[in-house]
């Protein structure tokens, strides 16, 4: 063998080089393309064109579970990402959400630290129910989403047999210029299915795939999943009212708005009908943005949806590179125009050689005043404030826990329980007083639950399950 056999050093320095960083969170995913269909007439809310009434938009889904590594088997009980791209004539439309319609934190700074508690233990390099309950019981804001986690809903048996929620407030504005808050709601028509824990411990036993199987398998053997899109609207002015009403900013992520006083309103429908051929260049490469908007849709003050802004194309050009907009998945269909230049494998950039600055006379690309969003209306003073101080945190984790029939609370009590094996009791009673506090029968069902888990675990060494 010598140093000339070139083909064999360009294979091995290839290899060498096939992986690139798995996402920060959400790192296991399926995903495939799809068509959304508006079928109703929303002009009057916003002037996007992916929302004029007949339009078929390609697009792009991910699903993905949040904590577990990109090895991680599919059927864990965690929040389901329900990521979505609309590769619309105006530009692409991404929206980031979940198959929750609320969050554990509404804000920004304690994202990383809630990431910590989900991801390993710095020392044991296993996951810590302590860190988990520790985090949530000094964070009772995570409560609604705590309860909606540990519920049926915590554990679906694919990605086809879920909702898909922009979680966040958004905002629509129509020709006119008027704002409108918005919510949206992706209804799976599949209907909704779950397993129990003791079922997921059997399918993991037999696949760890089962989500990609499913997924690609109805898609391959040409069943088309689908979700119907409705979306709740509040006028710009009225957020100032809900939040004299309620109690709750209409921007606070880990609250809904009530159905009754804001009903879901039908767009269309969300089909997904094509595998990618490449799951690398297509689903790993992709990269959703929650600041890919289009002219008729905009943002809000959340402060998480704000943070979220920075941090995602931040991470695509750590995770994929500077130019990781022009790879095939993430390119807009439309034309595509900007100043950005240079940079690690500047693939594609098509430029008017002259016009490479901004204003020139040589005929570059222009701002088109038409599509300028309409300014926020802020007043009063801005600053740093604790959010928990302000939130009623027991109301709407209630409203949830009143809903679930004898069946769904004894699953929800014992869910619970046994994810708080190994956990210190002051933490356990710190968090127990949240559930209390949401309903006592709520409290009493997880102290009962722990006892059979005292039973059952006996004479079991648990000590190392705090880590
Ligand atoms: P509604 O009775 O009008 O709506 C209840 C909502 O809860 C429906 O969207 C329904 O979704 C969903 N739901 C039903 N069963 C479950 C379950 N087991 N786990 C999670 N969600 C379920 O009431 P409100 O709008 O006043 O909300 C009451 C509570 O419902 C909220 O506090 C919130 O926890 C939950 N919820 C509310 C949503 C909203 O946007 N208002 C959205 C989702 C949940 P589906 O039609 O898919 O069954
Ligand atoms: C992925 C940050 C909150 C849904 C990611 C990624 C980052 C991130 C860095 C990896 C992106 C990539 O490498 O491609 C944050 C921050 C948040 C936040 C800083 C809060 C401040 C949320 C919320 C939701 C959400 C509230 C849902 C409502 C998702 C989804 C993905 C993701 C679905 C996977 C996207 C995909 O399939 O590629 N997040 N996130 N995140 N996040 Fe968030």
């Amino acid at each position: 063998m010598l140093l000339e056999d070139y083909q064999l050093i360009e294979k091995l320095a290839h290899q060498n080089r096939e992986r690139i960083p798995e996402r920060v969170v959400h790192a296991k995913g399926w995903g495939a393309y799809g068509t959304l269909r508006v079928t109703e007439d929303i002009t009057k809310y916003s002037r996007a064109a992916v929302f004029k009434p007949g339009t078929e938009t390609e697009m792009l889904a991910r699903f993905s579970t949040v904590a577990g590594e990109q090895g991680a088997a599919d059927a864990e009980r965690d929040v389901r990402g329900f990521a979505l791209k609309f590769y619309t004539e105006e530009g692409n439309w991404d929206l980031v959400g979940n198959n929750t319609p609320v969050f554990f934190v509404a804000d920004p700074y304690k994202f990383p630290d809630f990431i910590h508690t989900q991801k390993r233990h710095p020392q044991t390099n296993l996951r810590s129910a302590t860190a988990m309950w520790d985090f949530w019981s000094l964070c009772p804001e995570s409560l609604h989403q705590v309860t909606i986690l540990m519920s049926d809903r915590g554990l679906p048996q694919t990605p086809m047999h879920m909702n898909g929620y922009g979680s966040h407030t958004f905002s629509l504005w129509n020709d006119q210029g008027e704002r409108f808050w918005v919510k949206f709601h992706f209804k799976t028509q599949q209907g909704h299915k779950h397993f129990t824990n003791d079922e997921a411990v059997q399918v993991i036993g037999k696949s760890r795939e089962t989500y990609q199987e499913a997924l690609f398998g109805t898609i391959a053997g040409g069943h088309f999943p689908k979700w119907d899109l409705f979306i709740q609207v509040m006028p710009e002015m009225d957020a100032i009212e809900f939040e004299k009403k309620t109690g709750w900013s209409a921007f606070d992520l880990t609250k809904v708005w009530p159905h009754g006083d804001y009903p879901l309103i039908k767009v269309g429908e969300m089909e997904l009908n094509r595998n990618a051929e490449n799951y690398f260049t297509e689903i790993e490469q992709s990269a959703f943005n929650p600041s890919n908007v289009v002219p008729g849709i905009g943002f809000s003050p959340d402060k998480m949806l704000q943070g979220r802004l920075f941090s995602y194309p931040d991470a695509h050009r750590y995770r994929i590179g500077t130019h990781y907009e022009n790879l095939e998945v993430n390119k807009p269909k439309s034309p595509v125009n900007h100043y950005h230049r240079d940079g690690t494998m500047p693939f594609g950039l098509r430029t008017n050689p002259d016009a490479y600055y901004e204003p020139n006379s040589f005929g570059g690309p222009v701002e088109d005043p038409s599509v300028a969003e309409p300014p926020h209306r802020y007043e009063g003073e801005v600053g740093r404030y604790d959010f928990r101080s302000e939130a009623d945190h027991y109301s709407q984790p209630r409203a949830l826990f009143n809903m679930f029939d004898e069946g769904q609370k004894s699953r929800l009590f014992s869910n619970i329980a046994t994810a708080m094996t190994g956990v210190p009791q002051e933490i356990i009673d710190r968090q127990l007083a949240h559930f209390d506090k949401v309903d006592q029968a709520y409290g009493d069902g997880i102290r009962e639950a722990l006892k059979h888990q005292k039973t059952e675990n006996a004479g079991v060494d648990t000590s190392h399950a705090a880590e």
